[in-house]
C-alpha cells in the first residue's frame, strides 16, 4: 500500500470509499470541485495497485489544521490504513506550517475516536446538533507532530 495525493483521476475511488463509509457521504461534485480546483481541502489516498482503499482531507485553517475526512474501504478496516492516512495528513499539514490539528467527530463513533485519541488526540469540547441528524459531534485536537502509537513512550494501549 502506498499514500499519495489525489488527482482528479481519482474521483471514482474516493466517492465509492465515501459512500461506503457514511451516512452523509460528501457530494461527488464538492469532490469533484476540490480535486480539480485550487481548494483549500487536500486529500490524501491509500492505494494498492489502481484501488483506492481509503482517504483522508485536511482543511488547512492558520495554525490549525482541520482533519475534514478519513474513511476506509469496510473490508480493509482494522489493517492499518487508518492510521497511515491520519499520520499522513498530519505531517501534512505540519509541512504546512500548521501546530495543531483538529476533528470533529460523531459523538457515537467510539472506534474513530479510539484511534484519534491513540494518536494523542484528546476532546476539547462537544457541538450540539452538528450533523443533519441531529448528533453531537465531540471536538477532539492534537498537538503536531501527532504522537505515533508505536513510538514506544507508552502510546499503546495497555493489553486487553
Ligand atoms: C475510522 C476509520 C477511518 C478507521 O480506519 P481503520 O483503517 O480501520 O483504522 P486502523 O486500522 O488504523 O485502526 C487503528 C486502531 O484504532 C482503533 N480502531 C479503529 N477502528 C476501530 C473500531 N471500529 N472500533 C474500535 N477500535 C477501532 C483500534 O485500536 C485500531 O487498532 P486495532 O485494529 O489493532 O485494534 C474507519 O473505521 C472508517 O472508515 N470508518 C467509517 C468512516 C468514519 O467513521 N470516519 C471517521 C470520521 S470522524
Amino acid at each position: 500500500m502506498e499514500l499519495d495525493l489525489c488527482s482528479s483521476a481519482d474521483l471514482e475511488g474516493i466517492c465509492s470509499v465515501e459512500e461506503q463509509s457514511s451516512v452523509s457521504p460528501w457530494p461527488r461534485e464538492v469532490i469533484g470541485a476540490d480535486l480539480s480546483g485550487d481548494s483549500p481541502y487536500l486529500y490524501l489516498c491509500a492505494r494498492a495497485g489502481d484501488r483506492i482503499l481509503g482517504f483522508g482531507t485536511v482543511l488547512r485553517k492558520g495554525k490549525t489544521s482541520e482533519l475534514a475526512n478519513l474513511a476506509v474501504l469496510p473490508e480493509f478496516r482494522r489493517r492499518g490504513v487508518g492510521s497511515q492516512l491520519l499520520a499522513g495528513l498530519a505531517e501534512i499539514a505540519e509541512s504546512l506550517g500548521s501546530l495543531r490539528m483538529n476533528l470533529y467527530v460523531r459523538e457515537s463513533n467510539t472506534g474513530a475516536a479510539k484511534l484519534y485519541r491513540l494518536f494523542g488526540f484528546s476532546v476539547l469540547g462537544r457541538h450540539t446538533g452538528y450533523y443533519a441528524d441531529g448528533e453531537d459531534a465531540l471536538v477532539m485536537e492534537a498537538s503536531l507532530p501527532l504522537r505515533l502509537p508505536d513510538d514506544g513512550d507508552g502510546g499503546y494501549p495497555p493489553p486487553g
